[in-house]
């Protein structure tokens, strides 16, 4: 395969990283953004391939269509955005503030779809092209504790489900990728009660709940990474698998879907009759 020119967003840490450092050890190019250089492990300013860029994923659309046109500039093209960057807010809907909801929005689905935005006409260009959308198991199924992040997943989810109608005569796929959860950061600021919301009483402590789970995660994020990298790519366990739009990983990802899945036969079969009642 020819060396290909990856966009990956937060690339600093966690599957963003990981996903860099193999694409890399594979001779790929590697557009990379954080927030701020400094953000990004000393080892990766040295590699020839890695192309480290500053920015916000809440810039104005303006100035991120102004970096990803300067990035195809430099490397000719894009082949694979990988829209990463993202986190997870905790608590329930009377405990996350106005703020906090908005700021989940602005990072999970804005700044995702202002990437997306300014990807789309260079890769429809080219009459190629990649993009993959880290969303979660919430972007399958609504569990308790996590209203707003759900919320700024289901809103990733449909987007791109809808995307992939529009993009597909372009010769763009589009995939979602829903990781359980995994064995990575993710918890570790929540175990410190970052991202949880203040507690009202009465409601399940979710900075309590998630911090028992850290160190635990059943997800061994090497192979998660090596999966992502298959699915953007077509190869390895992925390989035919081209026109798939979701890709859960993880066996409680997995479960998800299945609750999911019996969740909608239920409602096939009760609301029948009141779906089929209100016609002409
Ligand atoms: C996305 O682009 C719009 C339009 O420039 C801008 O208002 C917004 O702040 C950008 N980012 C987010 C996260 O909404
Ligand atoms: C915690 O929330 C902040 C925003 O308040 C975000 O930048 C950070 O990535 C989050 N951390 C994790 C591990 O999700």
């Amino acid at each position: 395969m020819a060396p290909l020119v990856w966009f990956v967003t937060g690339a600093n840490t966690g599957f963003g990283l990981m996903l860099a450092d193999l694409a890399l050890s594979r001779g790929d190019t590697v557009i990379a953004t954080a927030r701020s250089l400094s953000k990004f492990p000393e080892y990766l300013t040295k590699k020839p391939n890695a192309d480290l860029v500053e920015t916000e994923v809440t810039a104005s659309a303006a100035s991120i269509s102004r970096l990803v046109g300067a990035a195809v500039e430099r490397h000719g093209r894009i082949d694979i955005l990988v829209n990463n960057a993202g986190f997870g807010h905790f608590g329930s809907v009377e405990e996350v503030s106005e703020e906090e909801s908005r700021y989940q929005f602005d990072v999970n689905f804005f700044g995702l779809l202002n990437f997306t935005r300014a990807v789309i006409p260079h890769m429809r260009k080219q009459g190629s092209g990649v993009i993959v959308q880290l969303s979660s198991g919430v972007g399958i199924l609504g569990p308790q504790g996590a209203p707003i992040y759900t919320a700024s997943k289901f809103a990733v989810e449909g987007l791109s489900e809808a995307m992939t109608h529009e993009l597909k005569p372009f010769g763009i796929r589009v995939h979602v990728v829903e990781p359980g959860v995994f064995r990575t950061d993710f918890l570790k600021s929540i175990a410190h009660g970052e991202n949880v919301s203040r507690h009202v009483e009465g409601y399940a402590d979710m900075g309590t709940l998630l911090s028992t789970l850290h160190e635990k995660q059943p997800g061994n994020p090497e192979a998660g990474v090596q999966r992502i990298y298959e699915i953007a790519t077509g190869t390895g366990l992925a390989t035919g698998l081209e026109d798939q739009l979701r890709f859960p990983l993880g066996s409680d990802c997995y479960s998800m879907l299945e609750a999911k899945i019996r969740m909608l036969k239920e409602t096939a079969e009760k609301a029948k009759s009141i779906a089929l009642s209100t016609d002409y």
